[in-house]
Parts: C-alpha cells; sequence; structure tokens
C-alpha cells in the first residue's frame, strides 16, 4: 500500500470511530466501539502491522499517523467513558420520584399565644401598641406609683444598665420588668378615652428553672374614659380567659396589692387539670393564678396630668409563657426558649 492510500483510509476509520464512539449509549457498546476501532483484530492494528512493507523513508511518517489516530481514539474514549459513568443510561430525571420536601416555617408558640390573647381584645375596641424594652426607671417605677425603696428595685429583682442616662431626671437605665410602663408613655401623649393592649419582652434576673426565665413575655392591658368601672374590668377579664380556657372555665377575683392599681386583683382560673379539685399543678389549691389587674391608682393618673376627679379605668397584665404553658400542658418554660424542632412542631 502507498502512504497516501494509509493516509486516506486512516481519515476514513477516525470519521467511523467518532461516529461510533458518540453513539454508544452504554459503557458495554461503548467497548463494543473500542475493539473494533482499537483491537488486535482493528483496521489500525492492520495498518501498523504493515509498516514494515513501507518504503523505509515513508515508514516514519505513515508510523506517526497511526499512533496519532490511537492517541486521538483512545482519548475519546475515555472522554465518553466518563460521560457515561457519571450519567447512567436512561432519562437524567425521575420525572416519578417524590419531591423533596422545603420545611414549613411557622409562629413561634409564644408569639402565637401573644398574637391569640391580643386578637380577643382588638374586636372589643382595644388597640395593640408597643414601647421599648431598654426603660427608664421612671417609667418602670416611678410614673407607676412604686416608691423608691419597693424590693423590686433592687438589683436582683431588676436589670439596671451601665449605660449613661440620656435623660438623668428619669433616672437610670434598666430592661422594663414589667410591660406597665407602657401605660405611663401612652397616657402622656394622649387624650382619654383609651383602650390599648401591650405585647412585649419584659426581664428580671431570675435564674432559669422551670417556671422562671431571665425573659419572658407579657401582655398588658389598659382602658381609661369617664366611667369604666371594676364590672368592666371583670366582664372582660371573664370573657377572655373563658376564650382562651374554655367556654366553662371559672375565674375569680383574688383581692391583691400592686402600687399602680387600687383596688388590685389577682385573677385566678379554676385548674386545668384537675377543674378545681386540688392537684400538683394547681398545688392542690384548685386554683391557678393566671393574672394581675384592678382599677388605675391615682397617683398614676396624676403622673401623665390626667385629673383622678374625672376620668378612672382598669389595668391588668398577664405572663404569656404561663398561658401557654397552661393551655399546651408544657411543664417546663425554659423549653420555649431552645430552638429545639422537636418541641416546637408539637405545639
Ligand atoms: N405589672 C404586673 C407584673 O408584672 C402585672 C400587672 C398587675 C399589670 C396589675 C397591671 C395591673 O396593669 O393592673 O407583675
Amino acid at each position: 500500500m502507498t502512504r497516501d492510500a494509509l493516509t486516506q483510509q486512516l481519515e476514513e476509520l477516525a470519521h467511523g470511530a467518532s461516529q461510533s464512539l458518540a453513539a454508544a449509549s452504554t459503557l458495554a457498546a461503548l467497548e463494543a466501539a473500542r475493539v473494533k476501532y482499537l483491537g488486535s483484530k482493528s483496521e489500525a492494528t492492520r495498518i501498523l502491522k504493515e509498516l514494515p512493507s513501507l518504503p523505509a523513508q515513508e515508514r516514519a511518517a505513515v508510523g506517526k499517523l497511526a499512533n496519532d489516530f490511537k492517541r486521538r481514539i483512545e482519548e475519546a474514549l475515555s472522554v465518553r467513558r466518563a460521560a457515561l459513568v457519571e450519567a447512567p443510561a436512561g432519562p437524567a430525571i425521575d420525572i416519578t420520584l417524590p419531591g423533596s420536601a422545603i420545611p414549613h416555617g411557622r409562629l413561634h408558640p409564644v408569639t402565637r399565644m401573644m398574637d391569640a390573647i391580643v386578637s380577643l381584645f382588638v374586636p372589643l375596641g382595644f388597640e395593640v401598641v408597643e414601647g421599648p424594652e431598654v426603660e427608664w426607671e421612671y417609667y418602670n417605677f416611678d410614673a407607676l406609683n412604686i416608691p423608691p425603696d419597693h424590693p423590686s428595685r433592687e438589683s436582683f429583682d431588676t436589670f439596671f444598665l451601665e449605660l449613661p442616662s440620656a435623660e438623668p431626671k428619669r433616672g437610670r437605665l434598666v430592661l422594663r420588668s414589667h410591660t406597665s410602663p407602657v401605660q405611663i408613655r401612652v397616657m402622656e401623649r394622649r387624650k382619654p378615652p383609651l383602650r390599648i393592649v401591650v405585647p412585649g419582652k419584659v426581664f428580671r434576673p431570675d435564674p432559669l428553672d422551670p417556671s422562671h426565665s431571665f425573659m419572658f413575655h407579657q401582655v398588658e392591658g389598659l382602658m381609661v374614659d369617664n366611667r369604666t368601672s371594676f364590672a368592666d374590668l371583670k366582664g372582660i377579664l371573664d370573657q377572655v380567659l373563658k376564650a382562651l380556657f374554655g367556654p366553662q372555665t371559672k375565674t375569680r377575683f383574688r383581692p391583691h396589692f400592686f402600687p399602680f392599681t387600687e383596688p388590685s386583683a389577682e385573677v385566678d382560673i379554676a385548674c386545668t387539670a384537675c377543674q378545681g379539685q386540688g392537684c400538683s399543678t394547681c398545688q392542690r389549691k384548685g386554683w391557678l393564678e393566671i393574672m394581675g389587674c384592678g382599677m388605675v391608682h391615682p397617683n398614676v393618673f396624676k403622673a401623665v396630668g390626667y385629673d383622678p376627679a374625672k376620668v378612672q379605668g382598669f389595668a391588668f397584665g398577664m405572663g404569656v409563657e404561663r398561658i401557654a404553658m397552661l393551655t399546651h400542658g408544657i411543664k417546663d418554660i425554659r423549653l420555649f426558649y431552645e430552638n429545639d424542632l422537636r418541641f416546637l412542631e408539637q405545639c
């Protein structure tokens, strides 16, 4: 054979080989193509075997062509093999497989309970208001008729911030220990009549235990006009507690003391675990303490420039975690703050 004839044969082989390689859709088909083009009985091998019969001056050139051909096919084979191994035969996507679910987030149980509580007051004409978590002593204590020597002002009952106060006449800065200061902030800015509910975080330096946390949530309420009475307070809170704990819920108003209300009461509901029989949940009392309330103290009205002879109203404050624990049967407040999805998904 002549050099030109061999060269042309190799070209044709290369063309056929690249078509078979591209058409091979399985590893077995690819192997068959390899045997056909590079195997011991292949054209390429035959051509290489013919080299010695060529004139010496042509041998090197044809040998180089044949070796180039082998190298090109080998390269193409390994590329195709890698592609087949990565994407095995068959459709690339199995559209019959169920899709992978994207987990849905939802509101934290404390947030949900806080929303549920305030939304019971909204149809009664109460407006939702918020206030700052970093508060002046004046709003947290003084304006609420809490005297300077009151025990709740001790550093083990309130977080005092070691920051310079921008308004020293309002005292030091604290993390608010209740939501009641928002009563003062709203009354300072507005004239009665007003009805507000105030959801938010409060802080107390209590060590963590099953019923205490250094941070928890309250919902505060305030209603002021010229005729709101203790009967209105009882009626509204009774209705709200029945909505939260069920229509059979019994409520009781027990005399108590708060500096910012007079008279004051604590509101109890008949124990949800034993229906008032007495059990470990209610410490055998048959009643569970739910919130504090009372008629706004005249000194509080004076602090905000209202005339106590002309206006009257009630206030109340309740702990959100406590209510969520009772309605969900949760025994440890710390569970709310650990971000453990196994707990949160059950609420
Ligand atoms: N601030 C009180 C507390 O944190 C709760 C409270 C009691 C709020 C009576 C009130 C109220 O508005 O009238 O313990």
